[in-house]
């Protein structure tokens, strides 16, 4: 830890950090598909976490959306970010992903430290995210939407696709097989060929997530993937949010406002009110803070959510 935090005080903006890294950015780099390799086994120890903050604040004119918030989040974690409306949840996901530059503080992705994380080179740092409201090319099919979302990570330039070269070739074949793979993890192929405009609300959220999937992410952000669905929806996407962690090992950070579905998913839970940090711990610890019940009992809050399911 004082190894960690000796770093992020001498490293330079969006430099490489410990000599792990150094390990792991020589040769090709992050591109996705070394990151497998340079992963430590599932169940042995991680080098780093996943994510840490280290004090990131974040005011919005006279608005405090972030204040001070430290989080480590130990990899292949499930990690759930709860809170009433208007804690800092969505703009904490904005942070990490690269969207908003934090006015103090430092965001670790594995071994590597920022203060304002790179958005453009997210899938080469091995994140991808979600949005809480839909992201999707309504007019193209499932497939394209998915296979869409590899190229950030493919190499080949435009003028080699154009020409056909091998590598763009392969690149494109490696891209097909890839969004093949994720329908079928997905259980998506009845609906391949749809536009996905035709599909049910809860499908079309499970198209983003496989659309975050097929950059093969190391730490996966989840703002609210089950927001709007129906009860059977919300179980089968906890469903394979956990698939996911358990088949690809990845890391998940997670936004979500049924409680129930947070208690049964997560492996720990944060706590934001007003920006700030209440508490963090298991399931079964969060359910019985005061700090926690307090402030979702509080009557400044109109988000009655966790009052019914505590
Ligand atoms: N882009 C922005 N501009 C101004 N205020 C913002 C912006 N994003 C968030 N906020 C404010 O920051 C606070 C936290 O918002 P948000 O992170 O969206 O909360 P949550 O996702 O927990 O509901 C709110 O007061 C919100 O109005
Ligand atoms: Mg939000």
């Amino acid at each position: 830890m004082s190894e960690l935090l000796h770093h992020s005080i001498t490293a330079p903006d969006e430099a490489i950090a410990s000599s792990s890294a150094a390990a792991a950015t020589t040769g090709a780099g992050y591109t996705v598909n070394e990151t497998e390799a340079v992963r430590p086994p599932r169940g042995a120890p991680a080098a780093s976490p996943a994510l840490k903050l280290e004090a990131v604040t974040l005011a919005f004119g006279g608005v405090t959306a972030i204040a001070e918030v430290d989080l480590v989040v130990p990899s292949g974690e499930i990690r759930a970010i709860i809170g009433p409306n208007g804690a800092g949840k969505s703009s904490l996901i904005n942070i990490i992903s690269g969207i908003y530059r934090p006015d103090r503080g430092r965001v670790w992705l594995g071994a590597r430290s920022f203060k304002r994380v790179p958005t453009q080179q997210l899938a080469q740092l091995g994140v991808a995210r979600t949005f809480q409201n839909l992201a999707l090319f309504k007019g193209l099919s499932v497939f394209d939407n998915i296979v869409i979302a590899r190229a950030p990570a493919r190499r080949a330039g435009f003028v080699e696709q154009l020409i056909g070269l091998a590598r763009a070739r392969r690149e494109q074949a490696d891209a097909h097989a890839r969004t093949a793979a994720i329908i079928e993890f997905l259980h998506l192929g009845a609906h391949r060929e749809k536009l996905v405009n035709t599909l049910s609300y809860g499908l079309q959220k499970r198209v983003e997530l496989a659309r975050a999937l097929v950059a093969r992410p190391q730490l996966l952000l989840l703002d609210e993937p089950m927001a709007g669905m129906t009860a059977g929806e919300k179980q089968e996407m906890a469903g394979y949010i956990r698939a996911v962690r358990d088949e690809f090992g990845t890391t998940v950070v997670l936004i979500e406002h049924d409680i129930g579905v947070v208690m049964g998913l997560s492996d720990k839970i944060t706590v934001l009110d007003y920006g700030r940090k209440i508490a963090d711990g298991t399931p079964a610890e969060i359910r019985v803070n005061p700090v926690v019940i307090d402030a979702y009992l509080g009557v400044a809050h109109d988000d009655e959510v966790f009052n019914d399911n505590i």
